[in-house]
This record gives structure tokens, sequence and C-alpha cells, in this order.
């Protein structure tokens, strides 16, 4: 049975709003309520998520009584599955009906003024890899050859996650992430790079999942836990135990914005 079916059967809810999250931030999951779980093993086409603190899964279920398709736990280039491996979850949750995707990931501080543990409401993304999952044929009926990225991030999702983090009192970064393969962190050359370019945080993941939806018309608001400064920010070395640990103590304020975010986007249905 193809996925999509696969999830339709397991759940009579037909969320507009999804959610992806990032390194560390899986125990958001057990906030949604009524959940039906759903393995990416048990679904046609999807390889499994191997990182420690991804989990692999699907979660259809309510917060706050609005409806959510979550994705908990996703797939990396660097755990070496083809880049259409990496974003066919997020093309499943397109053809299921998702309007709005709210990606999460854990990133890395480039700009100097951002503490671990910030949240950082991404602005726009720089793809430093020469990978593009919109590479290849082009399906014209799923969206345009060449793609304008002009509102690849919505102003008024933007606009809406600001709003949202006032009334909840947590202070929101802003700025842009920019897409390195990994698995290695990157030098402090690199993140020097990343800094004269324009990039604010430097990440492994989110860049190829927003370029699918909104190759598909699936409007993104993307917010970064910064988990650590970047290389060479400070003179500390860089561990996933650290990226893991960081998260779950920003996870209080995570949960809220995003939960407020939800109720906000609720609202419009
Ligand atoms: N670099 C890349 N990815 C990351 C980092 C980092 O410093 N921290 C968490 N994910």
């Amino acid at each position: 049975m193809k996925a999509v079916d696969r999830i339709r059967e397991a759940s009579e809810l037909r969320p507009k709003i999804g959610l992806v999250l990032g390194s560390g931030l899986g125990n958001f999951a057990e906030s949604i309520e009524d959940p039906v779980t759903i393995p990416y093993k048990d679904l046609e086409g999807f390889v499994s998520s191997s990182v420690q603190g991804h989990k692999g899964e699907f979660i259809l279920g309510k917060l706050n009584g609005v409806e959510i398709l979550a994705m908990n736990g996703r797939i990396h280039y660097y755990e070496g599955h083809s880049i259409d491996q990496v974003v066919y979850p997020m093309k499943v949750m397109a053809d299921l009906g998702i309007e709005k995707v709210i990606i999460t990931n854990a990133a890395g501080g480039v700009n100097k003024d951002f503490q671990p543990g910030d949240l950082m409401l991404i602005t726009d993304h720089i793809n430093f890899t020469g990978v593009n999952p919109l590479m290849g044929k082009n399906d014209d009926n799923l969206g345009p050859r060449f793609l304008d990225m002009t509102h690849a991030y919505p102003k008024d999702l933007q606009d809406l996650a600001r709003e949202a983090a006032k009334e909840e009192g947590i202070s929101l970064q802003e700025g842009v992430y920019m897409w390195f393969t990994g698995p290695s962190y990157e030098t402090a050359a690199e993140v020097r790079l990343a800094r004269t370019v324009g990039g604010d945080a430097v990440g492994m993941s989110t860049v190829p999942e927003v370029l699918v939806a909104h190759h598909r018309g699936v409007e993104v608001l993307g917010i970064s836990l910064i988990t650590n400064h970047a290389t060479g920010v400070s003179d500390q070395v860089l561990s996933h135990q650290e990226v893991v640990e960081v998260s779950k103590k920003a996870e209080g304020n995570f949960k809220k914005l995003v939960t407020r975010i939800i109720e906000r986007l609720g609202h419009a249905y």
C-alpha cells in the first residue's frame, strides 16, 4: 500500500499543518493529543533515520485542538541516502494535503550575538552544498522547473512567529540558515566563510525539505534551535551529545513557541 494511503487509513484526521522535529526536539511529540504513530519503516518507499535523538515516525494528532501531522525525526543526507529519500517524507506530507509546515532543526550559531539555547526564526537560507532535490526531471503538475525563492519563507508566517514569541515572552533571534551536508561539523574557516556570506547559523538539514515544500506550494516556517557556538566562535569542541543536551534544556521555550504558532495557524482554518 502506498505511504499516503497507509497514513490516511491510520487516522481520520486530515491535518493541514505539518511539523518537522529536529535533533533533540522529539520530546515535543509527547505533547500531541490522541497520537497515532506510524514508523517510517512501515511505510513504502521510506528509509528510517539512524541518528541518536531522532526517532523516525509520523505522528497524527492534535495540539490544543488543532490537527497536525508531525515528522518525529527526519532523514539526513549525511546518512548516505539519496537526496530523493531525504525529501520523500516531505513529498508525502504535501500529498496528504499539508498546506503549512513548521520545519525545525538544531544548528550552530555563526552570528556572535547568538547563545546556545537561543531560538532563531529562519528568514532565508544558503544552499552551499551543490545538492538540490529539485534536480532531475520536473513534474510541471507539481511545481515549476525554475522555482522562485523570494517567498520561500513567507513574511506573514514570519510575522506570526514573531507575534507568538512576543506573546510567550520568548526572545526570538532571526537569521539566515546555511546548509552544510555534514556529518563532520564545519571547520573554523568554513564558519568564517558562512559569516562572510551572510549566514547566521549552520546546520545539516532543513534546506532540502524547504525546497520540496516550496516547490509544491506548501508554506514554510523555519525555526532553528541554536545548540552551540559554531566552530571557532568559542573555544568549545563540538559534540552531538552537547547538541542533544542543549536541546533538552531549551525544550520548554521551544514547546511554548511552537504550540502558540500552531494554535494561531489553526485559527486560520
Ligand atoms: N554545525 C552543523 N550542524 C549542527 C551544529 C553545528 O555547529 N550544531 C547542531 N547542528
